[in-house]
């Protein structure tokens, strides 16, 4: 929880993508941090102030005229840990490019010394014009820190140009990162491998496993939060990687093994949150087979074992994750030898809520030394900061 005890201040501006502000809103409180929203005319006539009230139980602001609250452009300014900005509209940012305080939210960034991050959201001719460019220079010169925008689809149809907000979850761990206190994570290297590998059949068919490399990634968005360097390998997924992480996409097991041998050299920790296939045929076929009648027999070899042939630096704390059905313990106690890691991440396949193409995991922390640790029922991002506090701790 990065932002657990942290002020911040939610600064919304009237812009289409104002209702994903709420679930950013939201996520923030969830991580512990006091979220004082402010909201400028326009972002009222998108999400009702009413909205935010709800989700955080406290009120916003929407007038520099509150009968109660003659200061708060001062005190909001002064007292926050981190100003957030989402969406930042074009008109924000130029506003506050000018130095204009002519609204409660320009008025508190125009005395504001601490860190601003923004999350700017456009159309992208707006995003792209010239005075929109020179403004966010002048922005970026006096030192706020950005978050996208992204290329995607916005309100007035398909882009392939940036404009689109960042979703949520990648705004929150950019707050994360900027309010992270240089724990042991901080500017270490770490890999981290996602998701499922392919091996092909034929041109057209490929042996896989149903891993959605939630676990990955989690661990990926929970280690850059903590501000450490993190380079994700990743199988086939749909999920969109965090940012602020060095991705490198693979197809089969082969690859995977080689792009972890090219980074592990950097790293002080490798998390292999991969479910690479542990097999491939031994001859795959280069054209497409006509479907017959009947059976057919398909030859499989062993893929390489990634782990147990890694030439692991003597710095690098290494962690496994082994999928057992059943009582794993002995059979993930055994990996852990054998493979000499330091941590091995038991999971139970059958158990409901845990492992494949679910958001939740129960998982249990095996360490070399010590007792296992079985974890509660927990959403992935959160499975993913127990295993960091377990790590970290060797890793200092
Ligand atoms: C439906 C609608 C959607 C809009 N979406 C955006 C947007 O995504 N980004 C933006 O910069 N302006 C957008 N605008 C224009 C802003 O609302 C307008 O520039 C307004 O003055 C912004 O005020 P504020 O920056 O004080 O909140 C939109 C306007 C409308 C009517």
């Amino acid at each position: 929880m990065p932002l657990a005890g942290r002020h911040v201040v939610l600064g919304v501006s009237g812009g289409i993508a104002c209702y994903k502000s709420c679930t950013l809103a939201r996520r923030l409180a969830e991580d512990g941090a006091t979220v004082d929203v402010v909201l400028t005319a326009s972002a009222a006539a998108f999400v009702r102030p009413l909205t935010f009230e709800a989700l955080l139980g406290r009120p916003v602001l929407a007038s520099l005229w509150e009968k109660d609250r003659a200061l708060a452009h001062i005190t909001l300014a002064k007292e926050p840990d981190l100003v957030i900005i989402a969406p930042a509209t074009a008109h924000l940012v130029a506003r506050a490019a000018m130095g204009m305080a002519d609204d409660l939210l320009t008025a508190l960034l125009l005395a504001r010394t601490g860190p601003v991050l923004c999350a700017p959201a456009m159309n992208d001719d707006m995003y792209a014009h010239p005075a929109t460019q020179q403004n966010l220079k002048v922005l970026a010169q006096r030192g706020w820190q950005f978050v996208g925008p992204e290329i995607g689809p916005l309100a007035e149809g398909p882009s392939d140009r940036p404009g689109r907000m960042s979703e949520p979850e990648a705004i929150h761990a950019a707050a994360a990162r900027l309010l992270a206190p240089p724990g042991p994570l901080h500017g270490k290297t770490v890999v981290v491998t996602a998701g499922p590998t392919r091996e092909h059949l034929d041109p057209v068919r490929v042996l896989t496993n149903p891993s959605s490399g939630r676990m990955g990634f989690a661990l990926a968005q929970a280690a850059v939060a903590r501000g450490a360097d993190v380079i994700l390998i990743t199988g086939p997924t749909d999920l969109t990687p965090p940012s602020g992480v060095t991705v490198h996409r693979v197809e089969t097991t082969v690859e995977m093994q080689r792009a972890v041998e090219a980074a592990v050299p950097q790293a002080q920790l490798l998390l292999m949150a991969a479910a690479p296939a542990d097999y491939r045929p031994t001859v795959p076929l280069s054209t497409k087979q006509p479907r017959a009648n009947g059976r057919i027999t398909v030859e499989l070899e062993a893929t390489p074992d990634i782990l147990g042939s890694l030439n692991r630096p003597k710095q690098c704390v290494v962690v496994g994750f082994a999928l057992e059905t059943g009582d794993g313990l002995e059979r993930a106690r055994g990996k852990l030898r054998e493979k000499g890691l330091d941590y091995i991440i038991l999971n139970d396949a059958l158990e409901p809520g845990a492992g494949f193409e679910v958001t939740t995991n129960r998982v249990t922390i095996v360490p070399k030394r010590g007792e296992p640790v079985r974890l509660p029922l927990l959403p992935k991002r959160d499975v993913a900061e127990k295993i960091l506090d377990a790590v970290e701790h060797t890793l200092s």
